[in-house]
């Protein structure tokens, strides 16, 4: 069958003289560059992928499309750090060239094997607009850095039967002297699945069949995408991006969520005993989050902040996104949370902190910033709906309050000139026991806020696009409350 064509799939190798430059410079300038997320310099990025504590060192390579902030042919962008903060840009690690990924190097995720970083993903191949196939493949990067396609690519050739082309982003690990590899699948009938292929030797694989995750998706649910699997604190823990929820309650209101599911995963039986499963975020902008081990085991993060088939205020500027902050995840009374993780604290200076009593209905200013990190706890509530306004200036604010009666939090970010998304709502919500004191932890950095309350119990990832005066912090209420903060100025993490 012939290969579909159309401008968006070329790589950075077709670009023309001078290009690339010109798409740098014209992004260089924005305000709303983030100064420590992981963020392109130009074009869109996506997904996190290949995450990997390696010889030392933290790999984060990402999908990235250079020419536009469009979705096109897809390469591995490759970012690192010895700290987890401060990030060396390098060269793009995977340029899709080869026939068994004509239509991009599309997302996957990282193993060691003997000392070496074996790095899954899917090469996408379309024959017309819709029609499609994928390829599972494999790079590996030695110590030293150099990254080669591996020669018999691809490992997996095509779908297999009873599934569409849409098959993709492989997840590999080990368990018990084996290899398995998790994939997200569309049956033939247009619903939503997880396939799992297994292996001696990472290398060569065989299709094992279908996992029994026993939820009751909707038939609406139409595809699973970027699967993740970990063990933590003794339960197996399986985070998945499925397609084609439809919102109910507080829970799935963007275009595309995030679910976390708990309880035990049998490898011969290929079947997950669910104990709870739940949406894992409740902000507007968090989508293909991919976890990994860090240094000392724990589980960490990274998410891609943002959402697709949405225009984005940034998009005029020629570049699109960030990943989100390195996060934690822990399990806490039966809940999978999610806390800033600890090696931000590198990247505090100038601290400031304070008490402020609000006596009756108002609000007052806090301070201002555009990159930083506040904690704040809210005690003595009388009010019935307080909370803290970011981005703050006399036209523009990204609200966060928290509503006693209704037992909720929410974050509304209408009030904004660069508004976007609004076909799909301006408010995130969730329920919250709201007792004697309430904790959050907000990090902001020029177009982006990740809020975290009650360690992680919630978190909100929203982008905001202010004007340059919208750089406000304050604390509102309707009645009497009580906080105490401390606010850190963030360093720059990463080039712009
Ligand atoms: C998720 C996703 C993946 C795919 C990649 C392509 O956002 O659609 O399923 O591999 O993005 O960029």
């Amino acid at each position: 069958m012939t290969r579909y064509t159309e401008p968006k799939y070329r790589t950075i190798f077709d670009a023309k003289e001078n290009e690339l430059e010109q798409l740098r410079e014209k992004s260089a300038h924005s305000s709303w560059k983030p100064a420590y997320h992981i963020h392109p310099q130009y074009g869109l990025i996506n997904d996190p992928n290949g995450l990997a504590y390696f010889n030392g060192e933290f790999h984060v390579f990402y999908q990235w499309y250079p020419f536009d902030a469009m979705h096109g042919m897809k390469h591995w962008a490759h970012t690192k750090s010895k700290d987890l903060v401060n990030w060396e840009r390098l060269p793009v690690a995977l340029v899709p060239v080869e026939d068994y990924e004509s239509h991009g190097a599309y997302s996957g995720a990282a193993l060691e094997v003997d000392g070496k970083l074996y790095m899954y993903y899917t090469g996408n191949i379309k024959y017309g607009p819709v029609e499609r196939s994928a390829n599972q493949n494999l790079a590996i990067m030695d110590k030293d850095g150099t990254i080669t396609k591996y020669e018999n690519n691809p490992l997996i050739e095509g779908v297999p039967e009873g599934y569409t082309g849409h098959v993709r982003d492989p997840k590999v690990f080990e368990k018990n002297g084996r290899y398995y590899m998790l994939l997200g699948a569309q049956r033939s009938d247009l619903t939503g699945a997880i396939i799992v292929y297994e292996s001696e030797n990472a290398i060569d694989w065989t299709f094992k069949g279908e996992l029994n995750l026993k939820i009751d998706f909707p038939d609406s649910v139409y595809m699973l995408e970027c699967p993740d699997f970990f063990e933590l604190n003794g339960k197996d823990v399986i985070v998945v991006s499925p397609q084609g929820l439809k919102p109910d309650g507080h829970d799935y209101h963007n275009i595309y969520n995030v679910i976390y599911v708990l309880g035990e995963l049998n490898l011969d039986t290929l079947t997950f005993d669910v104990e709870d499963y739940q949406e894992l975020e409740k902000g507007f902008d968090f989508y293909a989050p991919q976890t990994f081990a860090g240094k000392n085991n724990e589980r960490l993060l990274f998410a891609w902040a943002g959402m697709g088939e949405i225009d984005y205020p940034s998009d005029n500027e020629q570049w699109a996104h960030c990943l989100s902050i390195p996060r934690e995840l822990d399990i806490v009374n039966g809940k999978l949370v999610q806390k800033p993780a600890q090696e931000l604290k590198q990247l505090r200076k100038n601290a400031k902190a304070g008490d402020v009593v609000l006596e009756t209905a108002g609000s007052v200013e806090i301070g201002i910033g555009e990159q930083y990190e506040l904690e704040l706890d809210f005690t003595g509530m009388e009010a019935d709906k307080f909370g803290l306004e970011l981005f703050a200036s006399e036209k523009e604010g990204l609200v966060l309050e928290f509503n006693r009666s209704g037992k909720t939090v929410s974050v509304n970010r209408e009030k904004f000139e660069a508004a976007f998304g609004g076909e799909y709502g301006f408010v995130r919500s969730s329920e919250l026991e709201i007792d004697d004191t309430v904790k959050v932890q907000v990090l902001v950095d020029r177009s982006i806020a990740e809020v975290f309350i009650n360690d992680g119990e919630v978190v909100f990832t929203t982008r905001v696009f202010p004007n340059e005066e919208s750089n406000g912090i304050r604390i509102f209420a309707d009645g009497k409350v009580s906080c105490s903060y401390e606010k850190h100025e963030l360093a720059q993490g990463i080039s712009f």
